[in-house]
């Protein structure tokens, strides 16, 4: 058992502290804001997560786990420091790390015990071993202070089973005795250590959340060409993804990717390598495709609609994912911004009600419900795949339209049912159920004799 203090008490911060505590250590949270505390210590947990509730009350009521706003009883006689304070994107694309720095120094001011500095954050290759030379400047030998990188990799809705599930565990540092005590932290999870310098640490983070986009990227990029062919990408996936070498997973298309990581991890990445002064094309197109899938979908329902002056749209969903109330980086936005400015009015639902703070929108109508959302409307896209608007009755739906037009953008719904009612539907991939999107060229079958 050991002791931890988690510096942060954010998505990532808040399940690295209920999930070590889970592992039997003991765990402290420290978070500045004295009000999320408050409302924690009273039994509150400010984000959805699956068992993340459950398992803070639990570990909580055993002692194993507690949060508090004080730095000096946060890091009083504790062993590992972890830091898990948000990153942001700058307007540049680079990595924000001010929060970072502010941890760091608020882990050499007030630890009067550990000297060792696990970085959760995603922070740019080569942070930690910047940080830890910071540290160390003007430290006596017995002061002396590792930094360790050892990255998360947190999916939002399945977080603590990520965390206790792990593909595998990075632990980046030149210390191979703290690189041990920090893999050993997650003892008895059973899943590869992979220990390494912390700059690849740094980079495996950033190279993973890279990978997985352009992967999305790539399968969307190709349902461009499933469209023009007249098939569906839905089967090409199926038959690339069985392929061993490639997977099955991250290759659904749709409206593309966000949330949280990707797009400022592609942006980081894309900055530090230009900085670098080398080129990271791949990330760049993966980058451009997505922006490029929002429009390609707007394209598709005003090709679909007609001219936007005067109509409605109603949108289901606005979250990035399902699951989650984050609106970080929700492909959604940038499509109802476009939509707006060909002259739709923009009608939004979306189950998890989330709350509208300074995202860049235009002035759009927030409905309780989708059937409010989708009165009146001239088209309709399914924007976020939540289980109640992917079971929504559709039927009835139809005739709150004034046009029965709806864009799956998320490849949830049967193309088939969806026709049969009446509905004009078109989903991203599939040239059979938009053939008017389809040029398809004539497809001869010169077949050479080999
Ligand atoms: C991601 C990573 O998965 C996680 O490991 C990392 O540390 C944090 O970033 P998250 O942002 O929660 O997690 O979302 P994820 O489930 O990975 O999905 C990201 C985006 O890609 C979402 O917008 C999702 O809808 C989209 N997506 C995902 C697709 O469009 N197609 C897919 O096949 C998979």
């Amino acid at each position: 058992m050991a002791r931890i203090t988690v510096i942060g008490g954010g998505y990532v911060g808040l399940v690295t502290s209920a999930c070590f505590a889970g592992l039997g250590h003991q765990a402290r949270c420290l978070e500045s804001d004295a009000a999320k505390v408050d409302s924690l210590r009273s039994g509150a947990m400010p984000i959805q997560e699956p068992g993340l509730a459950e398992m803070w009350a639990r570990h909580s009521e055993s002692g194993n786990l507690s949060i508090t706003a004080d730095p000096a009883e946060a890091l009083s006689l504790t062993s590992f420091i972890y830091i898990a304070v948000g990153t942001p994107e700058s307007p540049d694309g680079s990595a924000d790390l001010s929060y970072l720095r502010e941890a760091v120094h608020t882990a050499q001011h007030y630890s009067d015990l550990s000297r060792i500095v696990c970085i959760k954050s995603t922070v740019p290759p080569g942070t930690c071993a910047g940080l830890q030379s910071d540290l160390n400047k003007d430290a006596r030998p017995e002061d002396r202070w590792t930094v360790v990188s050892n990255p998360e990799f947190l999916s939002q809705g399945r977080a603590v089973q990520d965390f206790m599930n792990p593909d595998r565990i990075v632990v980046g540092s030149s210390d191979a005795g703290i690189s041990q005590m920090v893999a050993g932290l997650y003892f008895p999870l059973d899943a590869p250590i992979v220990s390494v310098d912390s700059a690849a640490a740094e980079t495996v983070k950033y190279a993973s959340n890279s990978f997985l986009a352009l992967k999305i990227s790539f399968i969307n990029e190709i349902s461009r060409l499933c469209e023009h062919t007249g098939t569906d990408i839905g089967q090409v996936a199926t038959g690339v993804g069985l392929d061993s070498r490639i997977g099955p997973r991250f290759l659904e298309a749709g409206i593309g990717w966000g949330g949280s990581c990707f797009p400022k991890d592609t942006a980081a990445l894309e900055h530090f390598m230009r900085s670098a002064g080398l080129e990271s094309q791949v990330v760049s197109a993966a980058r451009a495709v997505n922006r490029g899938q929002v429009e390609h979908i707007a394209d598709q329902l005003v090709r679909m609609v007609g001219a936007g002056f005067g109509k409605e749209i109603a949108m289901l969903g606005l979250t990035f994912k399902d699951g989650t109330d984050d609106l970080r980086g929700s492909q959604v936005l940038p499509l109802i911004n476009r939509l707006s400015a060909d002259g739709f009015s923009i009608r939004v639902f979306d189950p998890s009600r989330p709350v509208l703070r300074n995202e860049s929108l235009p002035p759009v109508t927030v409905c309780d419900s989708p059937q409010e959302a989708l009165f009146g409307a001239s088209g309709a896209v399914l924007a976020t795949a939540w289980p109640e608007l992917v079971s929504l009755d559709y039927a009835s739906a139809r005739h709150l339209m004034r046009e029965p037009v709806l864009i799956d953008a998320r490849r949830a719904l049967d193309p088939g049912k969806l026709k049969a009612l009446g509905y004009r539907y078109a989903r991203p991939g599939d040239g059979r159920t938009a053939p008017h999107l389809a040029q398809r060229p004539e497809l001869t079958g010169t077949l050479s004799a080999a």
